[in-house]
């Protein structure tokens, strides 16, 4: 096929894709020193930014110039840097700020992993526990700063996919909210924001929620905040049983054991609302399949799942599948209801 004014020839494209990570990596660093906030002043002179940031003036020049090639920063006069539409999520203080999962996205955590992928490929097991010394969230225990920083981006993630969810499936009709691996609460608080009659119970590990507090500030009244481990029980008497991105990170079996535990826990008529990325049957351009990739290399048989495995899911649990609600985001709200 001849190739048109506007296409990339394809050993750009595959060069293009092969430097992906030294755009992921310097997106995180600029996430990491603020030049985002720094910038939120106005235009700035690249070693007034290096000054602010406290980095070396020419290596900062370099990282602005490259983020600036990739639409991430713009130069409206030569050597000063300004914000666009994109950075502007870098900002801290931006109500959608993806600034936590800029930075998390590099942490060792997800870093070490993905670097032996091919290790993880060669036997189908994720190389996380060996190169991490235990699974993730057993190593964010034992590394507490990662840990805060990875619910941060848990968190900054919900603020992108939090409203679509709490407007797109009825939260009204619900008495007691029970966000299961909620972790620091951002979408219980949205949801229960959304549904003022509601009660809601956060619960998560306990080194997660003992952090929980800030984000549910304008619901505290109307929200109890629980620890344990979801393989262990889940608390009693919700009419609504959330899990965001929890599903996604457990094989079948972990799995089963958490649903069968809320199967137990929930009032009669209950409804489990799984918050997922759901997986297409046929492949396409979709986030789906790179996050599923990332659940390969970073969790204990975790995946991306279709509507046909969240349905086998659901039924080894007791439980069937009974809608599913898209929304505004990537995220679906996968519905389920005692058998
Ligand atoms: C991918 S994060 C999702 C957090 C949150 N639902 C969200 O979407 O922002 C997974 C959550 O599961 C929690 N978690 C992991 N193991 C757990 C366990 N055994 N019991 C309870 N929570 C657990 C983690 O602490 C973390 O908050």
């Amino acid at each position: 096929m001849a190739a048109t004014g506007t296409e990339i020839p394809p050993p750009m494209q595959l060069m293009q894709m092969m430097m992906g990570f030294m755009v992921t990596k310097a997106v995180s660093s600029a996430a990491k020193l603020g030049i985002a906030d720094q910038l939120a002043k106005g235009p700035t002179y690249y070693t007034d930014i290096a000054k602010a940031v406290k980095c070396e003036e020419k290596a900062v020049h370099r990282l602005l110039r490259a983020l600036t090639s990739v639409g991430v920063f713009a130069e409206p006069k030569p050597g000063t840097f300004a914000l666009t539409p994109v950075s502007e999520f870098l900002r801290k203080d931006h109500p959608g700020s993806l600034r936590a999962m800029a930075e998390m996205i590099t942490t060792p955590s997800h870093w070490l992993p993905w670097g032996k992928l091919e290790e993880t490929l060669k036997d189908g097991v994720s190389c996380a526990e060996k190169v991490l010394g235990g699974n993730v969230f057993d190593y964010y225990k034992r590394n507490p700063a990662e840990g805060e920083i990875f619910a941060a981006a848990m968190s900054s993630f919900s603020s992108l996919t939090g409203s679509a969810v709490a407007e797109a499936y009825d939260f009204k009709r619900f008495k007691k909210i029970v966000d299961v691996g909620g972790g620091h609460g951002f979408l219980l608080a949205t949801v229960l924001q959304s549904a003022p009659s509601a009660k809601g119970v956060l619960y998560d590990l306990p080194e997660v929620v003992k952090d929980a507090g800030p984000l549910l500030k304008a619901v505290k009244d109307r929200v109890e905040i629980k620890s344990g481990s979801f393989f262990d029980s889940v608390p009693e008497g919700g009419d609504c049983y959330l899990l965001k991105h929890i599903i996604h990170d457990w094989d079948d079996a972990r799995c089963t054991i958490i649903l069968k535990n809320i199967r137990k826990a929930m009032a009669p008529g209950g409804k489990v609302a799984v918050v997922e990325i759901l997986m297409p049957e046929v492949v396409r351009s979709d986030v789906s399949f790179l996050m599923d990739m990332n659940m390969l290399a970073m969790t204990p048989g975790g995946c991306e799942r279709t509507e046909f495995r969240f349905a086998e899911l659901f039924k080894g649990a007791g439980l069937k599948l009974s809608s599913i609600t898209p929304t505004m985001s990537p995220v679906s709200v996968i519905e389920a209801v005692a058998v």
